[in-house]
């Protein structure tokens, strides 16, 4: 039972890590997007703002219409989607660097932490906090040709690490989930034993039955065996102390007892005649 309740634990941490991994490459995959394009324009519509941090002389533009557009890159673009995913899925995700470009973006203790080991060669970095109850999940953000665009004048090469993404969430509703099956496995385990414990209970009554009534037919032939020996000694008795010469043979005539009557008027003894046919008396030896 503790080795399922062990495999149900490293389920719900094994549950975090992949919901986590997930999230982290969608935003990956959808940040890169972004880059490929070389950032994306959107309408000015009051929702956003053009980003004061991106210092590119077509930020904004107006269309031929008269539109206002700005162009999101993908940091910018992440906070956005952040915010909406805090809103729909209780997720925290937070974009980071070691050499920021936007002071709002400095790394927490943790994540500072994280960055350093992956500048050491650590490929992603989880923990549980609260008693597993708040997981955290964070990997590298390397260097893509199309990030250079607006990242080049820090120094980078394609392939270094640009800073991390961290994803962070409640873990209660994976925790829940676990705790059913908790439930569900220990009343199955508590089920097995109740029926392994009376069938184990039905098995050894019964024996100790058997065992029993073996003893009781035992007792009762020693009983018999006891009565017939008694008979048989009285028998003997009466042929010993007997007047009368008594010879007892089997089916075949063959001698096996004469009484000390028979020896006197024979003269043989019981040893002479045992296994030997009565007629011996007959023959010509008498
Ligand atoms: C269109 C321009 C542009 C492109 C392309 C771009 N970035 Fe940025 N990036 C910015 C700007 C501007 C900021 C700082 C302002 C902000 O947070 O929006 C930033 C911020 C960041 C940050 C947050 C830390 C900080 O310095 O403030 C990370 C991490 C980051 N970029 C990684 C990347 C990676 C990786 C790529 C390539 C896949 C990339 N960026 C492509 C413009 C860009």
């Amino acid at each position: 039972m503790w080795w399922s309740l062990y495999l149900i634990n490293s389920k719900i941490e094994d549950t975090a890590l992949s919901r986590a991994e997930f999230v982290f490459n969608t935003i990956e995959t959808t940040r890169l997007w972004n880059a490929r394009h070389g950032g994306v324009y959107v309408k000015l519509d009051g929702q956003t703002e053009p980003n004061p941090y991106l210092l590119l002389s077509d930020r904004d533009l107006t269309s031929v219409d008269g539109t206002e557009l700005t162009m999101i890159n993908p940091s910018y673009m992440t906070r956005e989607i952040v915010e909406l995913a805090k809103e729909i899925n209780e997720l925290d995700m937070h974009l980071t660097s070691l050499k920021l470009r936007n002071p709002n973006n400095e790394a927490d203790e943790w994540e500072k932490k994280q960055l350093l080991a992956f500048e050491q060669g650590k490929a992603f970095s989880r923990e549980f906090f609260d008693n597993k109850n708040y997981f955290r999940y964070m990997k590298p953000l390397k260097v893509d040709a199309s990030c250079l665009k607006c990242h080049a004048d820090q120094d980078y090469k394609v392939g270094d690490i640009r800073g991390g993404l961290s994803v962070s969430f409640d873990m209660s509703n994976i925790i829940n989930l676990e705790s059913k099956q908790k439930v569900y496995m220990i009343a199955m385990h508590i089920i097995a034993w109740v029926t392994l414990i009376t069938f184990s209970f039905f098995f050894i009554t019964r024996s100790k039955r058997y065992i029993k009534d073996i003893e009781i037919s035992k007792n009762s032939a020693e009983d018999l065996v006891k009565v017939r020996t008694k008979d048989l000694q009285k028998f003997l008795n009466a042929t010993q102390f007997s007047p009368a010469a008594i010879t007892i043979t089997d089916r075949d005539g063959l001698v096996e007892y004469i009484n000390p009557k028979f020896s006197e008027i024979t003269g043989y003894t019981l040893d002479e005649l045992v296994g030997k046919s009565v007629d011996v008396l007959n023959s010509d030896n008498t």
